[in-house]
């Protein structure tokens, strides 16, 4: 046991050659995880929907990092593809992947379109579960892996308005579970961060009614909305050799939001 004390290092929190895969981060939140894991040593795979991805270029290039950008709708099965594919044959290999991007759909209950039901769901919770079955393969020949899985508060709870939203996040959890029992065997890890609010584009709606943001403050133990960089500790201890004993499980970071009653 104290060989074992003995042997811990600070350098299992480095990312010095690894690859990473993070859907959705050219922006926000996905942005803080990316540059977090540049920050850490690692080489950046990133899947974008839209067009600017300057931003987190500038920021994980000058930290002496490579970057590849791919984009693509990960509602398509053949972009999922793809995303492996391209990832592959840059870099030759897959260590990590945070399923980051998602949508949201806000209408009342009762006029709800199944439309957008479908669309939520299909791309916050199955392109999760088709994107990580794909890098797995990979993870599998390679002897390790880390899918790091983003929930929500609305993982544990419901909001109104937004159905798909917390089927899909529920759901996320669902599959972190099931892929951390498949695959642990391979020595790949999966887990989730569950972040709480935070004050990113989807949100500009709701947090402008003063009423909702009171509300939703109050009740955070910690007096203020997130940040993308209270995010990016956890995505690195996640992603690296430090968490290795961590499987199927889910990290809440809300400022203490799910502790208040
Ligand atoms: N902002 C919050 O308060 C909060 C809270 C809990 C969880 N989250 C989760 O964190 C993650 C990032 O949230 P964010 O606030 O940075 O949101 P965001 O909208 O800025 O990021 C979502 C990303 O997904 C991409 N995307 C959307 N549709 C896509 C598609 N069809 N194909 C490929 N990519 C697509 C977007 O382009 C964007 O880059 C999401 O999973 C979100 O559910 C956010």
């Amino acid at each position: 046991m104290t060989e074992n004390i003995r042997n811990f290092s600070m350098d299992w929190f480095s990312l010095k050659g690894k690859v990473a895969i993070v859907t959705g981060a050219n922006q926000n939140l996905g942005m803080g995880y990316a540059v977090a894991f540049a920050k850490a040593g690692a080489d950046l795979f990133i899947t974008h929907f839209t067009d600017d991805v300057s931003e987190v270029k500038k920021l994980i290039e000058s930290e002496g990092r490579r970057v590849h950008f791919l984009k693509g709708d990960l509602l398509k099965k053949e972009d999922i593809k793809a995303v492996v594919d391209e990832c592959m044959r840059v870099y030759g290999r897959i260590d990590i992947l945070v399923n980051n991007a998602a949508t949201n759909h806000f209408e009342d209950f009762e006029t709800f379109p199944d439309e957008a039901y479908s669309r939520v769901v299909e791309l916050n919770m199955k392109t999760v579960y088709y994107l990580s079955k794909e890098v797995s393969k990979i993870m599998i020949r390679q002897g390790s892996g880390k899918i790091i899985n983003i929930g929500s508060a609305l993982s544990y709870t419901a909001d109104k308005k937004c159905p798909s939203y917390v089927t899909a996040k529920h759901g996320v959890l669902g599959i972190t579970r099931a892929f951390a029992n498949e695959l642990g065997k391979y020595n790949i890890q999966t887990n989730a961060i569950c972040p709480g609010f935070f004050q990113t584009d989807v949100n500009i709606a709701i947090s402008a009614d003063p009423v909702f943001y009171n509300k939703i403050t109050d009740r955070i133990s910690l007096g203020r909305w997130g940040k993308a960089d209270d995010l990016m500790g956890a995505a690195v201890f996640l992603a690296s050799k430090a968490s290795d004993y961590l499987n199927g499980s889910d990290i809440i970071i809300d400022g203490g939001f799910a502790t208040v009653l």
